[in-house]
């Protein structure tokens, strides 16, 4: 079939409201969203399933209010990891409306089973660089305990439809010309997005939405290294920007200290909260070194701090990981019951960790900038909203507290969704900003004939890791900065080229979002010359300017 005939016969998808990827922060938008049965909800997902997603793989936790403890005390942490950079309005949003809406939504509604101690009370983890013990967990494996049970609410309401395998290829953007010299000046809007769907005849549809509400995801696999699933690979940010949307602090991606070791537990996550129940940090030759790092925080620095002084070690003594015991901080079968899915994990590839130390190394993790959104998550496109890991609200600064995101994509998509419902006033829908299709071009596919090749898609997304673990990664330089940009640019160039002659896919999608997404990176790293939480430039003349949670003084 010619994409010419095949053209003719896509017919638009029409909804009052898109919702672009379905992890915490797209699921708790959707569950406010569709309280009011008139409204349409579509949420798209590239997942086979739709509980596959980032917000799946959140081992530590979810942060709420604990015992003798305060929003403020929260703002604080927050803003003391992300050395100097958070926002602090943005913070403080989190802190005071989270807490209610864990309480509200995840166990009231939703009825997520957190951990209690004996007495029935709320179980409170402790991580990483948090002055008190404040973290709700599901064991060890919250972020899917929590997905599953969103995603079945959603999957009860008729006005909710979950479309799997439906990549968004693009924001459906209208092009401000000059020769409309008002026209210039209006903000760019958002009218959905052009879908690719897998299934069927594998076509590009248009997804026409009066609102849009970018909940894609972040970027961990741009990386060689990563704790992050397959499908986080920059694609809303990649998107967003090309529509026009504003980006910041895109040099902050936050790598976890400790991810697996071993052949075939690449990637594999090493929950923070496996330190905040007394595990320690050990060189392979048994010297604990985080107090030389650290001396007010140890073991329990924050994340950039911790994985720096992983990465130096392992540099500086030529070490292939280093080890985390948590036998020597509790018994067997305290370890089994907090932590099964790692101790399950490790135990399949020979570790048993109710005996033996785990190797851990630092991966990729957490993308602290993003689409840049307000206190409701509005981008600076209109009727396009970003909420989660894609967007940058200011929390996060330079460094992200632990276990903070999940409360983010839910505070966020939760208040993205209440501002769509205010401007919805008359308590139906969005309908009537819903473009027409008419004036919404089809997905051009002519030209496109040839079938893409898995060998080049391999090869192209290996080269872009690479780079950007190599040169972009835990500790960078100019020199080093310069010689990703000048490899991506080129790298940029031959997959456009490709793209513009190549059937689609998912996979060349996702290659395209991620080159793209990893210029973003390499590009703000390169401006900012200074050292600051999880952006750190080494051997630099005039960049020696090091700001890092840890030089803040102890809470
Ligand atoms: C972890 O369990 O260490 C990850 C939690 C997070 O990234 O906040």
């Amino acid at each position: 079939m010619t994409g010419a005939t095949r053209a003719t016969q896509e017919h638009a998808h029409e909804t009052d409201v898109l919702i672009i990827g379905c992890g915490i922060a797209g699921a708790a938008a959707a569950l406010r969203l569709s309280r009011n049965h008139q409204r349409q909800i579509t949420i798209v997902t590239r997942a086979r399933e739709p509980e596959e997603s980032n917000t799946r793989y959140a081992q530590g936790g979810i942060v709420t209010r604990g015992e003798d403890d305060s929003a403020e005390r929260l703002v604080e942490d927050i803003l003391a990891a992300g050395a100097g950079l958070s926002l602090p309005l943005a913070a403080r949003i989190l802190a005071e409306d989270g807490p209610e809406l864990v309480r509200e939504v995840l166990i009231e509604q939703a009825g997520v089973e957190f951990d209690r101690r004996p007495n029935g009370e709320l179980a409170y983890g402790r991580e990483g660089a948090h002055s008190r013990a404040r973290v709700l967990h599901v064991g060890d494996a919250t972020g899917r305990a929590i997905i599953k049970r969103l995603i079945a609410l959603l999957q009860e309401r008729p006005n909710v439809r979950i479309v799997t395998r439906a990549t968004a290829v693009d924001l459906i953007t209208f092009p401000h010309h000059a020769n409309d010299p008002l026209k210039v000046y209006e903000p760019i809007a958002c009218h959905g997005a052009y879908v690719f769907e897998q299934d069927g005849a594998a076509r590009v549809r248009r997804y026409l939405a009066g609102a849009t509400i970018l909940a894609a995801g972040g970027l961990g696999r741009i990386f060689r290294y990563t704790s992050n699933p397959p499908g986080a690979r920059g694609d809303g940010l990649a998107m967003a920007y090309r529509a026009g949307a504003r980006v910041i602090n895109a040099e902050y991606v936050q790598f976890h200290p400790t991810t697996l070791a071993v052949t075939d537990g690449e990637g594999f996550l090493i929950s923070e909260a496996v330190r905040g129940e007394g595990g320690r940090l050990y060189t392979p030759d048994g010297r604990h070194f985080m107090d030389e790092y650290a001396p007010e925080w140890g073991d329990l620095a924050p994340r950039d701090v911790v994985a720096r002084a992983i990465h130096h070690e392992m540099v500086e003594h030529g070490y292939p990981h280093v080890l985390l015991d948590i036998h020597s901080a509790m018994s067997a079968e305290r370890i089994q019951e907090r932590f099964p899915t790692i101790y399950a994990k490790c135990l399949d590839l020979g570790i048993d960790i109710t005996r033996q130390p785990i190797p851990v190394v630092p991966a990729a993790h957490y993308f602290c900038g993003g689409v840049w959104a307000d206190a409701w998550g509005h981008t600076t496109v209109e009727n396009l909203y970003a909420v989660g890991e894609v967007a940058c609200t200011g929390i996060h600064g330079a460094n992200r507290l632990a276990s903070t995101s999940l409360l983010e994509g839910l505070a966020w998509g939760d208040r993205a969704a209440r501002d769509i419902v205010r401007a919805g006033a008359d308590g139906r829908c969005l309908s009537a900003s819903v473009v027409r299709a008419d004036d919404v071009p089809r997905w051009e596919e002519a030209g496109t004939e040839e079938a893409a090749d898995p060998a080049l898609i391999w090869r192209d997304m290996r080269t872009i890791q690479h780079t950007m673990w190599h040169y972009v990664g835990l500790v960078r330089s100019a020199r080093r900065l310069a010689r990703a940009l000048r490899d991506l640019t080129h790298l940029n160039q031959d997959i456009d080229s490709f793209y513009r002659v190549t059937r689609l896919n998912d996979a060349l999608i996702g290659l395209r979002h991620s080159v793209q997404a990893a210029l973003i990176v390499a590009e703000a790293a390169q401006h900012n010359r200074q050292s600051r939480g999880c952006h750190y430039r080494d051997n630099e003349k005039g960049a020696a300017v090091v700001w890092s949670a840890g030089d803040l003084p102890a809470l």
